[in-house]
């Protein structure tokens, strides 16, 4: 197959949901349905054990199939989905949110119960930034749930998207009757139970004007009609370009947990979930189906053996084909590296490890060869933009236990740093480093980390800060007159780039109408 359709036939997207919305039953459905079996069984394995582990040294004995399971591949239709996980409960970190960097569309999951929530709405953020397409599914519609007009308009002032419903309950909790499938005018019936593995022996009632619906459904069924009615009459219609564009979102309702409504789901994403595009590098455009090829690292991961430091870098591949063995060139070092024994993530195919293209994602074992945002090729030097670093919402000072070992302490964080396992800050006006993270975690595995890895003791201490913004003006006197007036508050990241700390918002808007020159950034871009 010439690498064009190789990339036509690629969908790769990741699920964001808060935690027990249900995004690992829907995961594991959605690659039942998919025809991946085996792949299924792993996913709930490695939730049970995330479960299991209470504190980091387990979760690190876990690492090797976290790796495996952090990418699964599988084909359905011939269509090759990659499903990107998204880890999101205790170990909610940074990766998370550059994960989405990877994809071209996402899935958002919703507990119907819960509505639209916060993790939800911070992973969200990332998406509207770089308007990744995304389809939501509200899930648990078995249970007494929230009235789904309700669930819809949260949706649209919470994320600032048009929501388009292609599918509407009928009832819910024990009057829970079906959906109906709006475009198809049809209603899928409910059927409780996980055994099925498709939807075609489902009983489907033809015609929204059918009087069996009325009859069977009664109360539930004209509330739903009702309902449709009003949205047909105010919702916009669906609109491709604006879904792609990330300003429409079309939703499904179903219970990922009785297998219903997760086929339509999967069809979606094959059926409207856009191909690998072109990425934009800082030299030029780099289309996909190019015969070149080229990738970015947009996760680093630390191995099982912390006494090599090997990691395994996760590389989305932006155009070509990669095989095994091939020469690749790193454009930060313009060293060489040839990876042979690529990590295997879970998959169907056999070829995975031969070949990739655009979409996919290959990990390479390394010893700190690869960094996050490196990009790899044939040669030619590019960079990609927008591997983003995002404004940590938690800090901790850190200092070291035993004096002497300050210089290892230094060592460890910037390369930590680098690795965008945390992030690390030095205040203008001295004192401790400060670290930061997006989640609670990452303070542990640095612990851990700097102490295995550089034999220092790290002492974590409070910090008063809650927040980071970094600062850029156009006229360099009015960034350095604002730094001069708040030297307290200003410390640089490991790039050297100035950030303004603070411990709350007000502080972050008497600074905004105090000195309007300078610009406040909740995100930085690599390089
Ligand atoms: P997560 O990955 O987003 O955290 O969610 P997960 O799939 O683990 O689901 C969280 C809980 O919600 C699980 O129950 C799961 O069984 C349940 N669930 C998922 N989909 C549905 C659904 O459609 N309807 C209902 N009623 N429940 C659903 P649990 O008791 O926490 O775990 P388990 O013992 O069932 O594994």
């Amino acid at each position: 197959m010439s690498i064009s359709t190789e990339v036509a036939r690629r969908r790769t997207f990741a699920i964001i949901s808060h935690p027990d919305a249900g995004k690992t039953t829907l995961t594991e459905k959605l690659l039942l349905f998919a025809g991946a079996i085996q792949i299924a069984g792993s996913v709930k394995a490695r939730k049970a054990s995330r479960h299991a582990s209470s504190d980091w040294m387990e979760i690190e004995k876990q690492r090797g199939i976290s790796v495996a399971s952090s990418v699964m591949q599988v084909e359905y239709r011939d269509t090759v989905i990659n499903l990107l996980d998204t880890p999101g409960h205790q170990d909610f970190s940074e990766d998370t949110y550059r994960v989405l960097t990877a994809v071209d569309a996402a899935l958002m999951v919703i507990d119907a119960a819960n509505g639209v929530e916060p993790q939800t709405i911070r992973l969200l953020q990332v998406c509207r930034a770089r308007n990744t397409p995304i389809i939501t599914f509200v899930n648990k519609l078995d249970r007494e749930v929230r009235e789904p007009l309700d669930l819809l308009s949260e949706i649209e002032s919470h994320l600032g998207m048009d929501a388009v419903p292609f599918a509407w309950p009928v009832g819910m909790g024990k009057s829970f009757g079906g959906v109906f499938d709006i475009r198809r005018g049809r209603m899928r019936v409910f059927k409780a139970g996980s055994d099925r593995l498709s939807d075609q022996h489902d009983e489907i009632i033809e015609g929204l004007d059918n009087p069996e619906i009325a009859n069977r459904f009664g109360a539930a069924f004209t509330q739903a009609r009702g309902e449709i009615d009003l949205i047909e009459g105010a919702a916009p219609p669906f609109d491709e370009a604006e879904f792609l564009a990330g300003r429409q979102t079309p939703v499904f309702f179903g219970s990922a947990i009785n297998n219903f409504g997760v086929q339509e789901v999967l069809d979606a994403l094959v059926d409207m979930a856009p191909p690998p595009g072109p990425r934009h590098a800082l030299q030029r455009e780099v289309r996909p189906d190019e015969p070149k090829f080229s990738g970015v690292v947009f996760k680093v991961q630390a191995n099982m053996d912390p006494a090599h430091r090997d990691r395994v870098a996760f590389v989305r591949v932006c155009s070509g084909r990669f095989e095994r063995g091939m020469r690749l060139k790193v454009a930060r070092t313009g060293k060489e590296t040839r990876p042979n024994n690529v990590v295997s993530f879970l998959s169907q195919r056999r070829e995975l490890l031969e070949e990739a293209y655009a979409g996919d994602v290959i990990g390479i074992p390394n010893h700190g060869v690869l960094q996050l945002g490196d990009v790899l090729s044939e040669g030619e030097n590019l960079q990609f933009t927008g591997l983003p670093f995002f404004a940590p919402e938690l800090f901790q000072a850190v200092e070291v236990a035993d004096p002497l070992r300050t210089k290892q302490l230094r060592t460890g964080l910037t390369q930590l740093g680098e690795e965008g396992a945390i992030q690390v800050f030095r205040p203008v006006a001295g004192g401790s480093l400060l670290l930061g993270a997006v989640g609670q975690l990452q303070f542990e595995v640095v612990a851990h980390r700097l102490k295995t890895e550089y034999g220092v003791t790290a002492r974590m201490m409070p910090s008063r800060y809650s927040m980071a913004r970094w600062i850029t003006a156009d006229e360099p006197r009015d960034l350095k007159k604002f730094m001069d007036a708040n030297m307290q508050h200003i410390a640089y990241d490991v790039v050297e780039a100035p950030a303004f700390l603070i411990g709350s918002s007000a502080q972050l808007r008497v600074a905004q109408e105090l000195y309007p020159n300078v610009q406040f950034h909740a995100l930085r871009e690599h390089g």
